[in-house]
């Protein structure tokens, strides 16, 4: 389904068909502003069985929402802020009586079109706080009068001359209502927002959604795509040890095409390698390449210094290997383990003219490669791709593998990569999940990993004193990567896992542990 952009004779029977298809007569027009959670809202309508079309707020106009006359809107939010910096869009569409959902910046869109006063926070909300519910209404049916909800945003609404449905510590409007517009200033998306997927259910009955379509086996519709893309055909695959690429090998073996994974070593960590080979080296429906592009990265590291660079730099090498096995397998296509996080915090995702903040650069995101690339999964989140993976029999050993980004170790060393800061830091690695694993803390975080700073600690090791480097540990709790809490991991833990590195590790000089969550730090160091 194509961004909605203006009410077309084709845009309008391409909603008609879909909903022929899943034979509902409503859908959901979300106007998307550029958050890094409007997949999580498409997601979310997905789960309880509604279709959204997203909309380009940049040119749909009221005329063209009457014409496509959806059940209900949701604006989301994004990084643009109402009163320095507005984002496009015709505010003549809150006047026509259509059920409309705000969300953190959407809220505050139509709270300033209502004559509330939308003014920047001195204390900007991020992370999770706790909501409560002011006056009963049929947004928050069913929640508790005090929930937990996931803030992250700098803007406050005041003086509203409309309904206060609830409050948080530091926003007094965290939750409005006037006529058929509803709003709020949290996240009901994700996962923190522990009664989030109600609100959702609450704001569809509202719309009036009864019918909703039937769910469908994601796995199978994708492996039916793919039959008809490259059935018979050759396709290369990039394989990480991970479980997004193992899930995508998994799916291509379903779907007839002759299969060679590729692993290239070189920023990786030795268990990523060994994960490959035990799952994909002895099988009859794959061929597995090791390239070793050690030298290679190095080289085009050498003298890098900022995160950007080395992300770039590490890129390069990355496609030029690809490229090179492309040519010598005569591939049809790449495959890849993409995720939507991925494209999404490259900045990429939904084409609309809402600006779109640029994250990261990750080295998997529309590399232009010479053959068509696949990347099943692109539609997906880290939770939702487990699931699919399920679904096929992915080995479960490969499934709750910890996320690693495809930097590697690239992105977890700070200043300059080196052959020796890449050992260092595989040692440091090494250590570190071998001791979660031992203590059976592997399964109950979602993402663990250690960063060798350049911030130097004096220490005094045997006789001498000198200077080691600082080593951050973290690790986190999160549902698909958009957001984080940093794991409550025990002391006696970190002590263990502290004395090991610094004893083991020459020239470790001291750790320590990150306790911040996401928003607003990202997972990553950098
Ligand atoms: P952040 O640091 O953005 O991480 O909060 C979210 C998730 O994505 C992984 N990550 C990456 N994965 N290329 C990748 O393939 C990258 O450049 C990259 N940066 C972060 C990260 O490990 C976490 O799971």
């Amino acid at each position: 389904m194509d961004i909605f952009r203006s009410a077309t004779p084709e845009a309008l029977e391409e909603i008609a068909e879909e909903m022929r298809v899943r034979q509902t007569k409503h859908f959901i027009l979300l106007f998307s502003m550029g958050s890094q959670f409007d997949h999580l809202i498409v997601q979310q309508l997905a789960k309880l069985g509604v279709f959204a079309v997203v909309a380009d707020p940049a040119s749909v106009q009221a005329k063209d929402v009457k014409k496509a006359a959806p059940a209900g809107i949701i604006l989301s939010g994004g990084p643009a802020s109402v009163h320095d910096e507005p984002p496009p869009f015709d505010n003549a569409i809150f006047d026509l009586g259509i059920p409309t959902l705000g969300v953190c910046l959407g809220f505050q869109m139509w709270a300033k079109h209502a004559g509330a006063k939308v003014t920047p926070q001195v204390k900007r909300e991020f992370g999770v706080h706790t909501f409560r519910i002011t006056i009963d209404s049929p947004l928050f049916e069913g929640v508790a009068k005090e929930t937990q909800v996931l803030e992250s945003h700098g803007d406050s609404v005041s003086n509203a001359p409309f309904e206060v449905l609830g409050t948080t510590d530091n926003a007094e409007v965290a939750a409005g209502h006037s006529e058929h517009l509803w709003g709020v200033q949290f996240h009901p998306e994700v996962a923190d927002t522990t009664e989030g997927a109600k609100m959702y259910e609450n704001f569809l009955n509202i719309c009036g959604i009864t019918d909703r379509f039937p769910a469908h086996n994601v796995a199978q519709a994708k492996i039916e795509e793919l039959k008809k893309l490259v059935g018979g055909k050759k396709v290369l695959i990039a394989l990480s040890g991970g479980s997004d690429s193992s899930v995508v090998a998994y799916l291509l073996k379903e779907s007839g095409a002759k299969l060679k994974g590729v692993y290239i070593r070189g920023i990786d960590r030795p268990d990523d390698e060994a994960y490959v080979k035990k799952y994909f080296g002895n099988e009859d429906w794959i061929e597995l390449e090791i390239a070793d592009a050690t030298e290679e990265f190095l080289e085009a590291l050498k003298g890098k210094t900022s995160m950007r660079d080395k992300r770039l730099a590490m890129r390069g090498v990355y496609k030029d290997v690809l490229e090179e096995k492309i040519k010598d397998f005569g591939a049809d296509f790449i495959a890849q383990g993409t995720l939507y996080t991925d494209v999404r915090e490259s900045g990429h995702g939904h084409a609309t003219g809402a600006r779109v903040a640029e994250i990261k650069v990750h080295h998997n995101v529309k590399l232009g490669f010479s053959v068509p690339e696949l990347s099943p999964l692109e539609t997906e989140v880290k939770d939702s791709a487990r699931g699919i993976g399920r679904d096929i029999g992915v080995p479960e050993d490969l499934l709750i593998r910890h996320p690693f980004p495809g930097p590697g170790l690239v992105v977890r060393i700070e200043g300059e990569v080196t052959a020796e800061s890449l050992r260092v830091a595989r040692a440091i690695d090494g250590i570190y999940i071998e001791e979660l694993r031992a203590a059976d803390l592997y399964k109950t975080v979602w993402q663990a990993g250690a960063t060798l700073t350049h911030s130097m600690h004096t220490e005094s090791k045997g006789d001498g004193a000198g200077l080691g480097h600082v080593v951050a540990l973290w690790a986190v709790w999160s549902v698909n990567g958009f957001t984080a809490r940093f794991a409550q991991l025990p002391y006696e833990f970190l002590d263990k896992v502290s004395r090991r590195i610094t004893n083991e590790v020459r020239e470790v000089g001291a750790i320590v542990y990150r306790i911040s969550d996401k928003p607003p730090a990202t997972i990553e160091w950098g």
